[in-house]
């Protein structure tokens, strides 16, 4: 039995020079927790050239949805960016990660802390009703360069905010905030500056990060990563793996590509 399924392509949309995101097929038998990834890719010269790809879809939706950059000579993404419908894609059988639910001990307010396409795993997490009854707060934070590229998220949001099903539990729960490192926007700075300095939880008007109800998963770049797990373990939280829960989970947003 193959690795992996053959996939057909759906749709693809490009948001910037270097983001796009697709959606693919899905094989009745591909099965993952919101929050996952899974190993997808090209046959290329007859042989798979596969790249970890955090689902951007929920588990519950028929097709599978994946948000990527372009790297213009990235082995995979210089020949994935040029796909079109109906082209196959490769999706790995077995997914896998850490961002899920059941690896956080229980709390009040979730908070999804990304940058780049490390919003990906989170588009899914957002997607899934079983957060919405975990977390009374679901708290999604994006930080990008450019305001361009949050338009991925912002595209995600006002969707599911206008959805049957979500619109109410997110009026109730759900707050976006994106911010922006390199240009002017309403919100502006690094997330781990906003959280550092509690600007983030004044603009939304909440109190500050508190290991007693907070949890939190992480998605970007390294740096990143490394400076808010510094952070988190510095104030008590403890990091959260599939044999033992913690107070927050990490995942490195998949670049290299
Ligand atoms: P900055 O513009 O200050 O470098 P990248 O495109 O390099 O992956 O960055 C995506 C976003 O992540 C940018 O807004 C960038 O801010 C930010 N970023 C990069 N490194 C860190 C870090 N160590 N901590 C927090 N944010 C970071």
């Amino acid at each position: 039995m193959s690795a992996f399924h053959r996939e057909q392509v759906l749709s693809v949309k490009h948001w910037t020079d270097t983001l796009f995101s697709f959606t693919a097929t899905r094989n009745s038998g591909f099965r993952f927790l919101n929050g996952q990834f899974a190993m997808i890719g090209l046959e290329v010269d007859g042989r798979p050239l596969l790249r970890a790809y955090s689902m951007a879809s929920a588990n519950h939706e028929e097709a599978l949805e994946f948000f990527s950059i372009k790297v213009t000579d990235g082995p995979l993404t210089s020949r994935l960016q040029q796909i079109k419908e109906g082209d196959t894609i490769l999706v790995g059988r077995k997914a896998t990660g850490t961002l899920i639910a059941d690896n956080l001990i229980a709390g009040k307010r979730l908070l999804l802390l990304s940058t780049g396409t490390g919003l990906a795993p989170f588009a899914s997490l957002i997607k899934d009703p079983d957060i919405y009854d975990r977390f009374e707060t679901i708290i999604l934070v994006h930080g990008c360069r450019q305001v361009s590229e949050l338009a991925y998220g912002e595209q995600l949001v006002a969707t599911l905010s206008a959805d049957e099903l979500f619109g109410p539990l997110m009026a109730e729960q759900f707050i976006y905030y994106p911010t922006v490192t390199r240009e002017p926007f309403r919100n502006r700075g690094r997330v781990t500056d906003l959280i550092a300095s509690a600007q983030l939880f004044d603009d939304i008007g909440l109190p500050p990060l508190d290991l007693a109800t907070d949890r939190i998963m992480l998605c970007g770049s390294p740096g990143m990563l490394e400076d808010l797990h510094v952070m988190l373990e510095q104030r008590g939280f403890v990091e959260g793996s599939h044999s033992e829960p913690g107070h927050f989970v990490i995942e490195k947003a998949f670049v290299e590509r």
